[in-house]
């Protein structure tokens, strides 16, 4: 797990223990000061800020962060100089993690052949028919199932692996690996595991494929009861169930943009919902909703709404009960989701109505429901209030027992105070008990649920600590990786990942201005997204950005950062015009120019103030010009911000 080990070196390495290895450096004001190590000079211009952990040679223009120093003056490659540095910082790199990626990207073509494959035969065989028909009939179109890669796994025992085989050059291994196959029992070899079945293809945030769900059809159901309804990919390399929602990489543009997600059960809830317009809901995949889950939402939204079948009466076969909604509040209020609970709302749907049928039948009453979904708390009091006799004193102590650790997740006490009088207007329980219960961790604990299950929720009990969600393979936690960079410098790659169109302008703009990114790991990513133009036009294109081969290309620690940068919250570059997003990468590059130019004057400053001490009239005089030159600039690109900053407020950006 190399990803975020760069910031992790810059957070345990100081600039100036490792510069000053090479160079003698010594203090002036903020700054450190010595002599160049890349070119030859008598007076230092060779500068070192801690503060922002970066150098900068004022003679000869070169400047950076640690990597970079340490890639020029050992002539290494970025993973060389940060495996370097990582050891010096005692953090050890896995040495197989960028193998593991290479065998992970081919998984992913190998899963994207079968999903291929079983479209195929969906939409264009004999066998696929039935099961188009009955996509068909719940309402489903061509157009969805071709958008959503819907499919059909035929009948036999390996047809899949046969035509994978033969036609895509596959090797069964590698079916087995992504979770494809089942071993034959008692003789060599291997099955498909998917047979007549609706595919549907589920797709990590960046749009990979990861596994997949398949559905019974209705008659095959009946005829045997025993199989299950839904059929999911196990766990393997790259499916993580309890990390993965449905249609979240179509969901997550309309997710930010809303500030809103939208979570239903089911594969066909989801569907549904996009095929209507609603474009910010996704699927928790029918487990029990999980904090990683969570997390991944409240990276794109802040506002949660639950359009689950939710039945106090628990009178439904696939409605949630009390128990279930108290799992999902501990999932919720999880420390680490940087969820806050006040804006969770939960959608009264009709009862006994799944999502995919609301929408399909009346999406103004869908749209209503979510627009008017009550927030979480308020739910859970009228819930409670219903599901126990409040009038006997024992339904009173059960309502409370069950509320108040869930009233303990809300960290805002205002908003906990009015929740907690709203809980002693329904039960007649004086607020003054409430307070005591709220106080008193063990009292009011509540050990089971109403459905007479512990209530082991993960936000009452054994919270998921950071350490947890950090430790795990392909952690949630993508601030880590980030920290590597700075915040404009963030701004900018985000913008030219999400609009491809602006790199190689941004590269010569920087080379036209002798400037540089001043992390190394931005650099890098800079010249990765050229370098993949550069494929495309040796391949005979016209020089186009194609993000999975870029992601591809790269190694584990820049593929960290540029997931990060994809998942990051902002505004979504693809709904802005072509201005928009041209005047927003400016206003990063004159934020890195002026940080530049900032530096240029505090050094003059700095010599200025020496010459004068030293009473050396020729360098003041020539330190001042200088100044006034610097001061100069540093108007004129105050000007040409402010400029940039009118323009981008014009048009009415959100
Ligand atoms: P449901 O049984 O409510 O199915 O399970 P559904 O989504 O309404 O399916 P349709 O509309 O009948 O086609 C909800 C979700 O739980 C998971 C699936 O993700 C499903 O979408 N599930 C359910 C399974 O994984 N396996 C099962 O056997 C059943
Ligand atoms: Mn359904």
């Amino acid at each position: 797990m190399a990803s975020g080990v760069a910031a992790e070196v810059k957070s345990k390495l100081s600039i100036v223990d490792v510069v000053g290895e090479q160079v003698q450096l010594r203090k002036a004001g903020t700054v450190l000061k010595g002599l160049c190590p890349f070119h030859g000079e008598k007076t230092p211009s060779f500068v070192v800020t801690p503060a922002r952990e970066t150098w900068h040679c004022f003679g000869c223009g070169e400047g950076g962060d640690i990597f970079s120093f340490v890639m020029r003056r050992e002539g290494l490659t970025f993973p060389e100089a940060l495996k370097q540095l990582a050891a010096k910082a005692g953090i050890e790199i896995d040495e197989r993690t960028s193998r593991e990626d290479a065998h992970k990207a081919r998984l992913r073509e190998v899963l994207e052949q079968a999903i291929a494959f079983y479209h195929v035969v969906l939409t264009q065989s004999k066998t696929g028919a039935p099961a188009l028909e009955y996509l068909h009939g719940r309402g489903f179109t061509d157009e969805t199932i071709e958008k959503f890669q819907l499919g059909w796994a035929p009948g036999g025992w390996d047809q899949m692996i046969k035509m994978l085989q033969s036609r895509r050059n596959v090797n069964v291994a590698e079916l087995a690996e992504v979770g494809l196959t089942s071993a034959r029992p008692n003789s060599r070899g291997a099955y498909d595991k998917f047979r007549n079945r609706v595919i549907f293809p589920i797709r990590d945030a960046s749009g990979a494929a990861v596994g997949i769900g398949g559905r019974i059809l209705p008659a095959a159901a009946a005829a045997d009861s025993n199989a299950p309804k839904y059929l999911n990919s196990p766990a393997t390399v790259l499916f993580d169930k309890s990390r993965t929602l449905y249609l979240i990489e179509r969901a997550r543009g309309e997710m930010r943009k809303a500030d809103e997600a939208v979570l239903v059960e089911g594969y066909t809830d989801a569907l549904m919902a996009h095929q209507a317009g609603f474009e910010n809901v996704v699927a928790s995949l029918g487990t029990a909703l999980t904090p990683f889950q969570v997390a991944v939402i409240a990276r794109y939204a802040r506002e949660i709404v639950l359009a689950y079948d939710v039945d106090p009466a628990g009178q439904h076969t696939n409605s949630i009960g009390g128990a279930e909604l108290f799992r999902l509040i501990g999932a919720l209020a999880a420390e680490e989701t940087g969820v806050e609970i006040t804006r969770v709302r939960v959608a009264r749907l009709p009862e006994g109505k799944d999502p995919d049928e609301v929408v399909r039948e009346n999406p103004d009453l869908w749209r209503e429901a979510i627009r008017t979904a009550q927030p979480i708390m308020e739910f859970l009091i009228d819930y409670y209030a219903t599901a126990f006799d409040v009038r006997s004193a024992r339904g009173k102590s059960q309502v409370v027992a069950t509320l108040i650790p869930m009233l303990r997740e809300v960290r805002d006490p205002v908003v906990r105070d009015s929740y907690l009088q709203a809980l002693g207007r329904r039960t007649g329980v004086d607020e003054r008990v409430l307070l005591e219960a709220l106080h008193s961790p063990k009292s009011a604990g509540g050990s089971t649920g109403p459905g007479g299950r512990p209530n082991d929720g993960a936000g009452s009990s054994g919270r998921f600590t950071a350490d947890a969600i950090i430790s795990a393979p392909d952690s949630i936690d993508t601030k880590a990786e980030l920290k590597a960079v700075s915040l404009d410098e963030r701004k900018l790659l985000r913008l030219l990942l999400l609009v491809p169109d602006q790199q190689e302008r941004v590269a010569e703009t920087l080379a036209a201005q002798k400037m540089q990114l001043p992390s190394t790991p931005a650099r890098e990513l800079l010249v990765a997204m050229l370098a993949d133009r550069d494929r495309d036009r040796e391949a005979g294109g016209s020089g186009r950005f194609e993000r999975s081969r870029f992601l591809d290309a790269l190694d584990s620690e820049l593929h960290g950062l540029a997931i990060a940068l994809y998942a990051e919250r902002g505004p979504d570059p693809n709904e802005l015009t072509g201005d928009r997003v041209r005047i927003g990468v400016d206003q990063c590059l004159l934020a890195l120019e002026a940080d530049r130019l900032e530096e240029e004057i505090r050094f003059n400053g700095g010599e200025l103030v020496e010459a004068q001490a030293a009473s050396d009239s020729d360098a003041v005089a020539r330190l001042q010009e200088t100044q006034r030159h610097l001061f100069e600039a540093r108007r004129s690109l105050d000007r040409r911000r402010q400029d940039t900053s009118l323009l981008a407020s014009a048009g009415g950006h959100r």
